[in-house]
């Protein structure tokens, strides 16, 4: 018997598109990401794109002024980009993290304020009892306390724990001595949110983390300590309380139970990642020290205080605004906003995008990992995952192709007849790619050039791509039936 999905693929095959898959690619491998600055470095996201890249485009579709829109902001590489090289962005998504990310790096922080205020912070969580009995031990070498970094934990039982001591140095992984997983009850504001609501996260999935509340992704003493942090941050009354909450984000997924071991050949106790983009309900998980995260959030290679130093070397300072009645009198503007509805207002000279693709990877619902503490931090970042444009139990294929379909004629509407939208596309499912192909289709614009780049991104191999090869972006360039579509000629 065919699937719902097998009679759908049937309709488009029966329909005469213009395949993309098909489409001649011109092989621009020799384009090559340069390292990211460490300002793109904080923020956990998947997809996101090489910046050098991006900005080259940027430059030579457009002049300096002109407008440029991104309607799929994401972490606001088109944001920044584009004001690093005197273009105005218009930049829009559903996820708050992208407004939140244009208002931090729009302000200048004292640094030295950001740094005493974290340590405050962090000395007030270590003296809590909580704290104490849960992540602190005697270094078995030197015989001093220390703190425990994180624990191996095998079905819900932390075996052993790993440390660097704070005194001699020594790495040390051994049986664990605090195998309780018993939370404080500090009363405080703790997420809620049903999983179950959620279409990437089954019965099954719920049971093995042991509950439907999002409080269950992580074990009842980190989620405890972790309001403790929340609540210490939302009491800070200067503007430094924004660069805290970024370290807040940059870490806590990292303590959740969706962060895998290593293995012990790799030799490395100390660390783990939430590397796959996808809610895990893991056998076997490390539970990380939410504290020593917090720190590391702070001061560490990519915290907080050395993105916002990037900042400062790699942007010219701007000002931005959530509304585009201002744009003339700012450099940028970014809209949380639903690009459904972004319809007038601005006439920008270039689109460049990277939509959401298909069903390979769910923003919005893995976003809540973060979204559900901003927008609790500041009603200003309220989400609604309704508006979402993506394929899964909750949104069919046709209604993302209908979406993507009125996206890009508001893009083609609010654009000059000879202006271009240039749109990445991962995914290795040709369901996604024929589902784009369609909505160009129905805007009656045309895929001008396609073009292939391989990077060099190890991070993003899970971000596939049409011919399986992970590492790789396709970009296109679309535009009205002006066959002069040169996305990239180097
Ligand atoms: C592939 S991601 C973009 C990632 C981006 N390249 C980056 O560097 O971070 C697609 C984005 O589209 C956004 N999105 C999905 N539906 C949307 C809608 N209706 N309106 C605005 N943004 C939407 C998602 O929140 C997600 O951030």
């Amino acid at each position: 018997m065919r699937s719902q999905d097998d009679v759908y693929f049937a309709k488009v095959k029966n329909d005469d598109i213009v395949s993309l898959k098909d489409m001649k690619i011109t092989d621009v491998s020799n384009l090559k990401e340069e390292t990211r600055p460490t300002l793109y470095r904080g923020l956990k996201y998947w997809g996101k794109k090489p910046h050098n890249i991006w900005r080259d485009i940027i430059k030579k579709n457009t002049v300096e002024g002109d407008v440029v829109y991104d309607p799929f902001a994401g972490t606001a590489i088109t944001f920044f980009e584009s004001i690093k090289i005197g273009r105005k962005p218009v930049v829009a998504d559903i996820n708050p993290l992208t407004l939140f990310l244009v208002k931090l790096y729009s302000i200048d922080y004292d640094i030295d304020k950001i740094k005493q205020i974290a340590l405050n912070i962090i000395a007030k969580a270590k003296t809590t009892d909580l704290y104490l009995n849960s992540f602190v031990t005697t270094c078995s070498r030197c015989h001093k306390k220390t703190d425990i970094y994180n624990y191996r934990v095998f079905d819900t039982i932390p075996e052993e724990h790993s440390y660097k001591c704070k005194f001699c140095g020594a790495t040390i992984t051994e049986k664990a001595q605090y195998a309780n997983c018993k939370s404080n009850g500090f009363n405080l504001w703790k997420p809620i949110l049903d999983m179950g609501q959620l279409s990437s996260i089954n019965t099954s999935f719920i049971k093995k983390i042991g509950g439907k509340n999002i409080t269950k992704l992580w074990t009842d003493r980190n989620i405890e300590l972790l309001s403790f942090l929340f609540a210490e941050i939302k009491k800070i009354k200067t503007k430094e309380k924004d660069a805290l909450m970024f370290a807040f984000l940059q870490m806590v997924h990292l303590t959740t139970k969706m962060c895998a071991l290593r293995s012990k050949k790799s030799n490395r106790p100390l660390s783990t990642s939430w590397g796959r983009p996808a809610f895990l309900a893991l056998n076997s998980y490390m539970e990380q020290n939410p504290i020593i995260q917090f720190e590391r959030a702070v001061f560490g290679k990519n915290g907080v205080i050395e993105c916002l130093l990037s900042r400062k070397t790699y942007l010219p300072q701007y000002r931005f605004s959530t509304d585009l009645k201002d744009l003339n009198n700012v450099d940028g503007v970014v809209l949380l906003k639903d690009s459904k509805t972004v319809v007038k207002g601005f006439k920008p000279q270039l689109v460049i995008t990277d939509p959401p693709y298909g069903s390979t990877i769910q923003y919005g619902e893995l976003s809540e990992v973060w979204n559900i503490w901003l927008q609790k931090y500041d009603p200003i970042y309220k989400v609604n995952l309704d508006k979402e444009i993506i394929i899964n139990n909750k949104h069919s294929i046709e209604s993302y192709i209908k979406n993507m379909t009125k996206v890009l004629l508001n893009c083609k509407l609010l654009l000059y007849p000879d202006g271009k939208i240039i749109m990445t596309f991962n995914s290795n499912s040709d369901r996604d790619w024929e589902a784009l192909d369609l909505a160009i289709k129905q805007s009656d614009l045309k895929v001008l050039q396609k073009i292939y780049q391989k990077n060099c991104r190890s991070s993003e191999a899970n971000v596939g791509a049409i011919d399986g090869i992970g590492i790789s972006d396709f970009y296109l360039s679309i535009g009205n039936d002006i066959d002069d579509g040169v996305l990239y000629a180097a």
